[in-house]
């Protein structure tokens, strides 16, 4: 695999292009404010053709579809817009055979983009569709979330899920081209911009200290979508994870480390289904759950949870390990996808800011957290921790 290079056009601090370096496949990652309607144009350039296929969910299309639109018919294209309803449930084989269906009525051939315009779920759907229709079109992810931002709309994973779970069919397939308006994170519920956020803290707390301590100082940047603070956050964000999957594409080593917080994130959400965690409370809970056994299991110095802690509640997530039966947590361990054999690559900091995996049983993760981290830890936002 391609060494990621990085490299960052900075054209003031309201606008930053990022390149993503895959061999052949390299794509750049456009970050701006107000920059939808400029978008056609840059999808002209890197696929071109006489129509395109923007696939979006009814909140998102009705505020920025025209928008969108209006710039890839000044391009020069056709455009199609194909609305799915709202929600993970639409990540289904029925919806990808409906965009399969229209994308055959209007007449696309395979030069014709496919461009996601939405959270993660519209682009694991649409990227999806791109994929496999006439074995591969161009694949436009112009996402609307912050967690499609800093997460989801980078690395290329695509995918439906399948009655027996979440992500379980899918694909790797690179977009050409990632077009990032943070305008539209306004409309974004709060919930949804501090869920978002958790997979910010997720970068800085595996790879980047520095970082991180950047997030400690500008939580309420980061929740107020002060481009100031959120462009450099998100193409930090994006730099982490782009490096991460540049060095290992298809998740053989070093992009595990990406699934910090998510083995007991997933069991959170499997066991409070009917609560509704969103993904990036579970996530929080998680983060914290893994830095205290980090320090329980001698890895990352005393104060490393603490810090995680404080930094998720300054962004208003929860970080309290919800109520369910051990038995319940270990029920929810085992059936994760991501255990091989009976261990699971348990995700731990070294630090804040260095990460490794551990094999670890599910009975040997729950053991019983460190209590001194578990104390309350403070106010919100502040950092009472100095290693
Ligand atoms: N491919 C990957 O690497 C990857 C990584 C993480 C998550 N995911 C997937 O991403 C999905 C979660 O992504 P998500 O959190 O973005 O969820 P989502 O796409 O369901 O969006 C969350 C909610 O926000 C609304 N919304 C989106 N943009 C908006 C805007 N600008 N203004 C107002 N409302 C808006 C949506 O309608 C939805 O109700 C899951 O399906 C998950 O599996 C994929
Ligand atoms: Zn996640």
């Amino acid at each position: 695999m391609t060494p990621a290079r990085r490299k960052t056009t900075r054209t003031g601090t309201r606008t930053r292009t990022l390149r993503v370096e895959l061999g052949e496949r390299s794509y750049p990652i456009h970050i701006g404010v107000d920059t939808l309607e400029r978008a056609g144009r840059a999808i002209s350039r890197c696929a071109p053709s006489s129509r395109a296929v923007v696939v979006t969910v009814p909140a998102v299309g009705r505020r920025y579809g025209a928008r969108l639109e209006r710039g890839l018919r000044g391009a020069g294209y056709r455009v199609r817009r194909i609305t799915v309803p709202d929600g993970d449930a639409s990540k289904s084989i029925r919806q990808l055979h409906g965009l399969w269906d229209q994308m055959i009525d209007f007449g696309a051939d395979r030069n014709t983009p496919v461009i996601a315009l939405g959270g993660g779920m519209v682009g694991d759907l649409a990227g999806f569709a791109a994929a496999t229709y006439l074995r591969g079109v161009p694949f436009i992810q112009v996402p609307t979330t912050i967690l499609a931002m800093a997460d989801a709309s980078i690395g290329g994973k695509v995918a439906i899920n399948v009655p027996q779970g979440k992500n379980l069919v899918g694909a790797f397939y690179q977009p050409r081209m990632v077009w990032m308006d943070i305008a539209t994170l306004h409309s974004l519920p709060k919930r949804q911009r501090a869920a978002g956020l958790a997979e910010v803290v997720k970068h800085g707390a595996i790879w980047d200290e520095a970082y991180f301590a950047g997030l400690e100082r500008n939580t309420r940047g980061l929740l107020e979508l002060d481009p100031g603070v959120l462009i450099p956050a998100l193409s930090r964000s994006c730099e982490i994870k782009a490096q991460v999957v540049s060095e290992d594409e298809t998740e053989r080593g070093l992009r595990k480390l990406l699934n910090f917080g998510h083995t007991l994130a997933h069991a959170v959400e499997t066991l409070g289904k009917y609560r509704g965690w969103v993904h990036g409370e579970a996530v929080s809970i998680g983060m914290r759950f893994a830095a205290e056994r980090s320090e329980a299991l001698g890895l990352a110095p005393a104060g490393t949870a603490v810090r995680i802690a404080s930094l998720c509640e300054g962004l208003g997530l929860p970080t309290e390990m919800p109520n369910h039966p051990r038995k319940a947590y270990l029920q929810a361990l085992r059936v994760d996808k991501k255990m091989s054999d009976s261990r699971i690559d348990f995700v731990a900091l070294t630090g804040i800011g260095a990460a490794r995996t551990v094999p670890l049983s599910p009975q040997e993760i729950l053991r019983a957290p460190a209590k001194a981290t578990r104390k309350k830890t403070g106010s919100k936002g502040t950092q009472r921790v100095v290693r």
